[in-house]
């Protein structure tokens, strides 16, 4: 466990553990239907226990999560999961509406990058909203050599981890 401080507020930031699905639901209360569409890509409302249950299958190698908390529970996650066709890492961040535009999302992507470099993960891909500039912002900041294309209606990113080569 760590703690940072952004906007004079303190956060601790920690791997997410199987046992906290509870604090997962709750995060998800937190948010406006508009970030939950950004990160799911589709309009749900509240993850149902199917994907509770997936969003904590963490194993702390092929899929970890690293979180930020405040006083009010989850402020913040950003996961990576090996993706199916098992070339790349599927990367996603989300956070709490109130703490969004103030570079917890950089700092949690940019942690999460760091870890997964070290356990020998090559690259991430991301999919994300074309008009999500924030998301793309974020995922330009972690490597020069990230490159982006339109698939099916998504922006589709690579993200090289590999410092060099
Ligand atoms: C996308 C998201 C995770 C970013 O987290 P955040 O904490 O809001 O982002 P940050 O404050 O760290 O800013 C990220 C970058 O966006 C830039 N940015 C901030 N506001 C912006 C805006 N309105 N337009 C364009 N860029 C913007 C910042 O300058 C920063 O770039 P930098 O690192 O080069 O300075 C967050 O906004 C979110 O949860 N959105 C909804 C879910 C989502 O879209 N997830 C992405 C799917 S993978």
């Amino acid at each position: 466990m760590t703690s940072t401080v952004i906007a004079g507020r303190r956060l601790r930031l920690r791997l997410l553990e199987r046992g906290d699905a509870d604090l997962i639901r709750q995060f998800y209360g937190r948010l406006s239907s508009e970030t939950i569409y950004r990160r799911f890509l589709s309009a749900i409302t509240l993850p149902n226990e199917a994907l509770v249950g997936r969003l904590v299958d963490i194993d702390h190698h092929d899929r970890d999560a690293l979180i930020a908390l405040d006083e009010q529970g989850i402020a913040g996650v950003a996961r990576y999961g090996a993706a199916p066709s098992g070339t790349s890492h599927e990367v996603a961040v989300v956070v709490a509406d109130d703490w969004q535009g103030r570079g917890l999302g950089s700092l949690l992507l940019r942690r999460l990058a760091h870890i997964a470099r070290l356990r020998g993960i090559a690259s991430f891909h991301a999919t994300m909203l074309g008009d999500n500039r924030r998301a793309q912002a974020l995922v330009l900041g972690l490597s020069p050599r990230t490159s982006m294309h339109f698939e099916a209606g998504y922006l589709e990113a690579d993200i090289p981890l590999r410092l060099t080569g």
